[in-house]
């Protein structure tokens, strides 16, 4: 019988719920290839230690960005050797799945998402689920309520904040800006305050290592290395948690501004629910420490974050396909209202 899988396919982080089990893989979305014969080398946490400094004649790439499919090979050639590792991909044989679909995104980018996973082997795509939806699930909100709950999903390349209730998204927005948009902003901070260049992951780093939203959560400092643009030499240089916050600053102000936009437009009969209920943060970019409270003070509604962010989606997926009843036909009422 053909397996279950729940699919959470971000541009930063794969993740992979196996029906009955819970979450199974979490990798990033990266591959590598040879470049001489096109073979695929590494894909997921093997490719991610590649990004930015292969060898000749190797390449790592990320198949998705600003929140959708960039490259519709590259993804299914990622998703086909996590299939594999998983075991749920035979010759005969692939995974039954259900898969979360970014809010607002278009139709042809909505098929490219299932036809990616089609193409990567899966026999069918059971569900279509709005991944605001599914966030609200994994977070642990009760969606059949009538009641209004505020999400917002911060992930690697996009921002989406859903006002959730009774079985339905009410009002959405997505802004192509998460955790990778925070990694370009340290890369840029650096080369004009040294003139030095660092790659993607170191900045992720020292995003992850000393980095904060907020002048409260001050962590110290760490050395880098990177190379000096002028001399060509390497360079060490000294990295305080704060620079890295300012060389966040700009970009998280935009990430707050399209939270604040969507509240602004938000029904106002569910206004008294969210000021009551706040705003819950899930996706890896709300790990930032610092975030619920640059947030809170910046949109006037306290924000805090969901056990787990990370998983999220993915868990709510699972919920999903875990259940038979009445959360399945949530999944539905998505597909009209997206
Ligand atoms: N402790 C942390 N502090 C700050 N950022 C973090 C932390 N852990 C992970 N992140 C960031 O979270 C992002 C990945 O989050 P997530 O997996 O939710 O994104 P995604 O689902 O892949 O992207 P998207 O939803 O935009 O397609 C990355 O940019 C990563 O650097
Ligand atoms: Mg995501």
């Amino acid at each position: 019988m053909a397996k279950h899988i729940g699919l959470d396919l971000g541009q930063a982080t794969v993740k992979i719920y196996y029906k009955g089990k819970g979450i199974v893989l979490r990798e990033p979305t990266v591959i590598a290839y040879d470049t001489v014969n096109g073979e695929v080398i590494a894909a997921g946490r093997q490719a991610y230690k590649m990004h930015g400094r292969t060898p000749r004649g190797k390449e790592a790439v990320r198949p998705l960005k600003n929140g959708v499919i960039d490259s519709y090979s590259d993804a299914s050639e990622l998703l086909l050797s996590f299939y594999k590792a998983l075991g749920v991909k035979s010759t005969f044989s692939g995974p039954k799945l259900a898969l979360g679909i970014p809010w607002g995104v278009s139709e042809v980018e909505r098929n490219a998402f299932e036809n990616v996973c089609l193409e990567a082997g899966a026999k069918s795509v059971t569900h279509l689920i709005c991944q605001p939806m599914a966030a609200a699930v994994g977070a642990g909100i009760n969606v059949l309520k009538a009641k209004g709950n505020l999400v917002c999903d911060i992930g690697g390349g996009k921002t989406q904040t859903a006002v959730i209730s009774y079985r339905g998204v009410l009002h959405a927005s997505k802004a192509p800006l998460g955790g990778q948009d925070l990694d370009s902003a340290i890369v840029a901070y650096i080369r004009n305050t040294y003139n030095v260049l660092i790659g993607d992951l170191t900045a992720e780093f020292l995003k992850k290592s000393i980095g904060s939203a907020h002048p409260a959560f001050d962590r110290g400092s760490v050395k880098v290395y990177g190379r000096d643009i002028v001399t060509g030499r390497g360079a060490e240089i000294t990295i305080s948690s704060g620079q890295v916050r300012e060389a966040m600053s700009d970009c998280l102000e935009k990430i707050s501004d399209s939270i604040r936009s969507t509240l602004e437009n938000m029904p106002p009969r569910i206004a008294s629910d969210i000021f009551e209920g706040g705003l819950l943060l899930c996706g890896g970019t709300s790990l930032l420490p610092g975030i619920e409270k640059l947030l809170s003070d910046s949109i006037g509604i306290e924000a805090k974050k969901a056990a787990r962010p990370l998983d999220c989606i993915a868990n709510g997926i699972g919920k999903i396909i875990d259940s038979s009843g009445e959360l399945t036909e949530i999944v539905s009422s998505q597909e009209q209202t997206n």
